[in-house]
């Protein structure tokens, strides 16, 4: 004969499974009635004493089946109350409505400026190379002529390395020349951009970090007229056509004979005034032939090869360009400052 107990949750079972449940309220009053935390399946388990030995593993089996079929009901119940929510907030979309504006980056002046110049470079048929900015003094200076005892090597103008004499942040571009030349052969036609390191007092004017482009052209029977020519082409293509150019004699290790380019900026304004310090010239870069020693630092034969070389600063160029007064403003990143700027490149 079975056991009174099992009716009771016969019972409760039928109970369960006939919940009608058609809102929220209703499923709420369920969770409590049958899986709340005094909910009416607990007190039977106190029966669980009286009931015989051999009904207690189907007693168990019993009770175990209530709290499943109570969890199922509710559970089911709920995610059809969920979906009907969502589908209630999908059908209240006004699939009509004009988007958010998007917020659109701009790109940074120094980029904008750099990639005109690349641009340039790359319509005449130079590459770009991209290199390390931690270099070793080898590259960055030796290779490039630097004797041992050259002030810019001194700590005061160049980043080294901690508890390193000869790893540094590279003072300039040059240093690609260098990493080039001895793992390429000529012919050799590439541009350097990237960032440069050196050890200066932050001001309007002058900046710890910056950037430049170097430019290298190794080749059989290369000129100082091919290096002008390509450097006024260059000019015409950055600041209009009908720019006017100057080579003035400089020195710099890497290069013999050595020039710094100016461009003619004119004297219309004040500013011009000021910024061409009343010459009306502003210098853009410097340049020159390489240096036979450079060549043959890096395994290039100077009786086969030539080559011209030029290196110039991008910030400068880009606060011509966009009248900026301030160097630190490139560097602060200010969305501010950085939306005014917009263009194709
Ligand atoms: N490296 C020089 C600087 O940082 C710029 C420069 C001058 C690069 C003459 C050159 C060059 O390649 O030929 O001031």
């Amino acid at each position: 004969m079975s056991n009174p107990i099992f009716d009771r949750t016969d019972q409760l079972l039928a109970e369960i499974k006939s919940a009608s449940i058609s809102t929220l309220e209703e499923l709420e009053a369920f969770r409590i009635k049958y899986l709340g935390s005094k909910n009416v399946i607990k007190p039977l388990f106190a029966e669980m004493r009286n009931v015989p030995n051999e009904d207690k593993k189907e007693f168990g089996q019993r009770m175990n089946a209530l709290k499943v079929a109570a969890e199922e009901m509710f559970n089911s119940h709920k995610q059809s109350f969920d979906q009907a929510a969502s589908k209630a907030s999908f059908d209240q979309l006004d699939l009509t409505a004009p988007p958010a504006s998007r917020n659109k980056g701009s790109r940074h002046p120094v980029s904008l400026v750099m990639n005109r110049i690349i641009h340039i470079f790359e319509k005449i048929g130079f590459a770009v190379e991209e290199e390390r900015e931690i270099e070793d003094d080898w590259h960055n200076f030796t290779a490039m002529n630097t004797p041992e005892d050259h002030p810019a090597r001194d700590m005061q103008d160049t980043f080294y390395l901690k508890n390193s004499v000869t790893n540094l942040l590279r003072t300039h571009t040059s240093s690609v020349q260098a990493r080039v030349m001895t793992k390429t052969k000529p012919p050799i036609r590439i541009i350097a951009p990237g960032r440069v390191y050196r050890n200066e007092t932050i001001s309007a004017r002058s900046h710890c970090q910056f950037h430049q482009v170097e430019g290298l052209y190794v080749d059989k029977n290369v000129s100082f007229a091919d290096m002008k020519q390509t450097l006024l082409y260059f000019a015409r293509e950055m600041y209009g056509a009908d720019t006017r150019i100057r080579l003035r004699p400089s020195y710099f290790p890497f290069t013999e004979p050595s020039a710094e380019m100016d461009v003619y900026w004119g004297l219309e304004s004040e500013a011009d005034y000021r910024i061409t310090k009343g010459t009306g010239w502003l210098e853009i870069l410097g340049c020159g032939m390489v240096d036979p020693n450079v060549l043959k630092n890096c395994g290039i034969d100077p009786e086969e090869y030539t080559g011209f070389a030029f290196g110039m600063g991008i910030e400068r160029q880009a606060m011509l360009q966009y009248k900026i007064e301030d160097i630190r403003l490139l560097f602060e990143n200010d969305v501010r400052f950085l939306r005014q700027f917009n263009s194709a490149y």
